[in-house]
């Protein structure tokens, strides 16, 4: 960057730093108001996304980017009801409504590759779909299925090590779909305690080989997740979400700063287009820190922020943009409640993850003074 661009840039954030546009990678996002990536079981058979994601996403499309729900990249990668895939035709013809009504509103939107690893159940999988993890040992978490009810989740396969280069490779195919579906990038889960973090986390993860034992070869299979994605779709299309030491689906680290500083320090050299990090729930450490000691290009911040905090997180330079989820869902005009500092409504916990547009759509706009 330039002196004067610089010095454009720090007046502009300081005029009003949620509303400055940044580039995240090769994306233009017009404000720094990210719309997080939230789970809400919607999706029809087939796994496949409707008119109802048309709106809801779209109702949102004033965000500065929108992360799409966790979305499966194959067959085995789905654990929960009723989340869409990004895996077959079908899919992706379904996903391009949602992109064509986003970008016609003003925003770039990304998928979120969610690939569950051991938090599943059979009961919410194609029968034909396998569970597979790091090493073969049960998630000691229930989740909700349709046809059972609350069920334990899978014990996984221990994926081999001849197996390992095909569950990335479902990841860089699902890129190549996204891209086909009109999406501007991809992010890849690495947090909650899903595939990704079983392998960075300890207790998940009693492998001996390459991917086992000291924190570079925990991180291993993230980073070559993130390198065939960036050699599929270019790396300024892609982020990654990380969440340091969440103890969230069962997963244990008792050295986050090394697990994460070697995940870190060995995507650095991709210069991706934007990590995401969420504030970790242990008090005593700080994620963000890490993150900007270990990671110098773009961040989004995420968990628990409002206008204020947000605003004063990116003034600190703590990070460039705020993600929020929560806020998102019982205001579909955030970004505008955000800019002119307009009260914020709740939400109806019980219609979360419910099917159909009850909870869903039915939240309403402030009306225009
Ligand atoms: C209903 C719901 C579903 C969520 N689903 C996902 C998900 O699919 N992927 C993900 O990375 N985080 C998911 N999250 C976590 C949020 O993205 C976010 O990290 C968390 O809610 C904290 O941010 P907030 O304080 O702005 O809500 C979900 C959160 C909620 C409330």
């Amino acid at each position: 960057m330039t002196d004067l661009a610089g010095r454009v840039e720090a007046r502009l954030i300081q005029d009003d730093p949620l509303f400055t546009p940044i580039e995240l990678g090769e994306i233009h996002c017009a404000n720094r108001v990210v719309m997080a990536p939230m789970t809400r079981s919607r999706a029809s058979p087939g796994d496949l996304v409707s008119d109802l994601h048309v709106e809801y996403y779209g109702a949102r499309a004033d965000a500065g980017l929108i992360v799409t729900e966790g979305t499966q990249p194959s067959i085995h990668g789905k654990g929960y009801c009723r989340t869409p895939g990004l895996h077959d035709a079908a899919q992706v013809a379904a996903w391009r409504a949602v992109t064509d009504r986003v970008h016609a509103g003003g925003a770039p939107i990304v998928v979120q590759l969610m690939h569950v690893g051991r938090v599943a159940s059979r009961h919410n999988k194609f029968a034909e779909a396998m569970t597979v993890a790091p090493s073969a040992l049960r998630a000691n978490v229930q989740m909700y299925t349709d046809d059972a009810g609350m069920q334990d989740c899978d014990l996984p396969a221990a994926l081999s090590l001849a197996e390992i280069p095909g569950v990335v490779e479902e990841y860089a195919h699902a890129a190549r779909l996204a891209r086909g579906a009109g999406f501007d990038g991809v992010e890849l889960h690495a947090a909650s305690g899903y595939l990704p973090m079983q392998f960075l986390a300890a207790n998940s993860n009693l492998r001996r080989d390459a991917y086992g034992g000291v924190a570079a070869n925990r991180a291993r299979f993230a980073v070559e997740v993130m390198e065939a994605l960036c050699g599929a779709i270019g790396p300024g299309r892609v982020g990654m979400r990380i969440c340091p030491a969440n103890p969230f689906n069962d997963v244990l680290d008792p050295e986050p700063e090394l697990t994460y500083g070697a995940l870190l320090d060995a995507i650095a050299p991709l210069r991706i287009a934007y990590l995401h990090v969420i504030r970790s729930p242990i008090r005593a450490l700080d994620a963000f820190a890490i993150a900007r000691r270990h990671y110098s290009g773009p961040i989004v911040l995420n968990d628990g922020f409002r206008g204020d905090s947000a605003r004063a997180a990116i003034r600190s330079r703590a990070g460039d943009a705020v993600s929020f989820a929560r806020h998102f869902i019982g205001n579909p005009d955030l970004v505008r409640r955000l800019r002119d500092g307009l009260p914020l409504a709740g939400f109806d916990r019980h219609t979360l993850y419910t099917p159909g547009p009850r909870g869903y759509l039915d939240y309403p706009q402030l009306p225009v003074a």
